[in-house]
């Protein structure tokens, strides 16, 4: 399946996208959407859409509420005002196991793949909410063809892995759920350059096969490399947004963001 695709660079491969997911709808709307804890104002009104098609990046630093907003869209916090909908459909209607099945698959922060069953084990677990759609030997193929890494250790124990093919394995598990939005809390964190440049590829390339992604990142100028469009987020709330070209040239986020 992989092998028609170009191998073209991340950035070029975002803009060869860039066209056809101008056309795309609207799948997921967040309006006005508050989230606490307790006390904690955590996330304060914010909204913001992903089209299909996109790979839309959400940075900001530490602790402003990027974790938090993807939970509140899988439902893993509740919402304390705002909505979320995802393809038209007001997802405070659903608990969070059936918004996996409604389509859109979580890659935590931390990856959290199961360290004593093996490669093979945790995908075909993943596969466990599926509505029964699809091959999943085939699903597999594309995950190994995505992952060659993954292929060559499919018996072996996922807490054996290293830390970058623990969070490929994390990609390759949502993958499996085959949803159509991929929602991803800083996959390169914790990652030497290589690995994080690897993984970038690879989220293009899964973007280019179909799947739209909303991309948590504290590695800004990578995430704006790749995306079509960008939120910052600051202490809970948006205060910039746009085209992540722009992003990249806008002085408040090369100050902040770029180091530059
Ligand atoms: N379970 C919780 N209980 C109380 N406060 C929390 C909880 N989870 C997060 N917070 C607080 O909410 C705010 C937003 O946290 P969140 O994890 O969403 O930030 P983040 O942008 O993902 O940060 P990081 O880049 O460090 O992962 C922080 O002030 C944090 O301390
Ligand atoms: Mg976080």
């Amino acid at each position: 399946m992989s092998e028609t695709r170009s191998k073209a660079p991340a950035g070029a491969a975002a803009e060869a996208t860039a066209v056809q997911a101008a056309a795309g709808e609207p799948i997921l709307t967040l309006e006005d959407v508050h989230v606490s804890y307790g006390n904690i104002r955590a996330v304060r009104g914010i909204s913001m859409e992903v089209r299909r098609g996109e790979i839309v990046t959400l940075i900001g630093a530490n602790g402003a509420g990027k974790t938090t907003t993807l939970r509140a869209i899988s439902r893993l916090v509740p919402i304390a005002q705002g909505r979320i909908t995802f393809r038209g459909q007001d997802l405070a209607r659903f608990p969070a196991h059936e918004v996996v099945r409604l389509g859109i698959c979580h890659v935590p922060e931390g990856r959290g793949v199961f360290a004593n069953l093996t490669v093979r084990e945790n995908l075909l677990l993943a596969t466990y909410s599926r509505r029964g759609k699809g091959d999943i030997e085939q699903d597999l193929e594309r995950v190994y063809s995505v992952f060659p890494r993954l292929a060559e250790r499919r018996n072996q124990y996922a807490g054996t892995l290293s830390g970058g093919e623990q969070q490929m394995l994390a990609v390759g598990r949502a993958l499996m759920t085959g949803g159509e939005l991929m929602l991803l809390d800083e996959p390169s964190m914790g990652l030497a350059p290589i690995l994080v440049e690897e993984i970038f590829r690879i989220l293009v390339e899964i973007n280019r096969q179909g799947t739209t992604l909303l991309l948590v990142e504290q590695n800004a100028r990578m995430a704006l490399q790749v995306a079509h469009r960008a939120y910052v987020l600051e202490t809970g709330a948006i205060t910039v947004s746009g085209p992540a070209k722009d992003l990249l040239d806008d002085p408040r986020v090369r100050e902040a963001y770029l180091g530059a």
